[in-house]
């Protein structure tokens, strides 16, 4: 029977509907009218489903945005629940958990720094760490930001005790010189990851971090230079402190 209606096409027996396609039964028009308004209906709920997800998410309702990514089938979640636009490599979170952990150590180390500078009655010096303390409070709260943006639970690790004895202000600039360079060293191999997980969205968020953290290893090397320069000589500290109290220990610029 079958064959025999494929074969009627070649008889002219066969009707076609609109699409060109064999027809058994042809459609009353309102029928099929109808249902091709449906079919719409149920594109529409769909991408209203996603529109209201989205409010849902920028509010932290979480589970209205798992409530309704099931309905509408587009919205993955990360760890934390939030809508999760770019699934992230295991080793990307794991690597910017520990560059947060490591700009809160900066943040304790230059508070040791400036401890050890108000007992010498360095304020110029006590001024200048406690701005680099907030400042990598500062950078640690950045990364945070940076992963709940993306889905992923922050954790406050334990941090071991910062240094607190040194000789003179030399070897505090030369700890700080190594320590600035060390971050600069895990922004770079965080960048180097992003990079090979074609993760753009962490390519930029970096960018300007690095930036930064290229002008804060200039900063300490003019300042260790400066201090270098006085030969443990007081009276040249005291001018170098004097220079930070004022707002003026910049690097010369020949840029201008
Ligand atoms: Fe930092």
């Amino acid at each position: 029977m079958v064959q025999s209606s494929i074969a009627g096409s070649n008889s002219g027996s066969i009707s076609t509907g609109p699409s060109g396609r064999a027809m058994a039964q042809a459609m009353e028009p309102d029928l099929l009218d109808g249902l091709q308004q449906h079919l719409s209906m149920e594109r529409q709920a769909n991408i209203a489903y996603t529109a209201m997800a989205l409010w849902c998410a920028e509010r932290e309702l979480r589970g209205f945005v798992q409530h309704l990514g099931s309905n509408s089938g587009s919205i993955s979640t990360g760890p934390s629940g939030r809508a999760m636009a770019q699934a992230m490599e295991p080793d990307l979170p794991d690597g910017l958990q520990q560059h947060l952990s490591m700009e809160r150590q900066a943040n304790i180390a230059y508070t040791a720094m400036a401890l050890w500078c108000a007992e010498r009655e360095l304020r110029g010096f006590v001024q200048h760490c406690k701005q680099e303390a907030a400042d990598e409070q500062q950078h640690a709260s950045l990364f945070a930001d940076y992963l709940i943006s993306r889905a992923q639970s922050v954790t406050l690790e334990a941090l071991p005790a910062p240094r607190q004895q040194w000789s003179n202000v030399e070897e505090i600039l030369a700890a700080v010189f190594q320590m600035e360079a060390e971050v600069t060293t895990s922004l770079q191999q965080l960048y180097a990851l992003a990079e090979r997980a074609a993760d753009v969205r962490t390519t930029v968020f970096l960018d300007p971090i690095i930036q930064g953290q290229i002008a804060a290893e200039h900063h300490v090397a003019h300042l260790l230079g400066r201090v270098r320069l006085g030969r443990g000589d007081a009276t040249a500290l005291l001018v170098i402190d004097g220079e930070l109290s004022a707002g003026n220990s910049q690097p010369a610029s020949l840029a201008g």
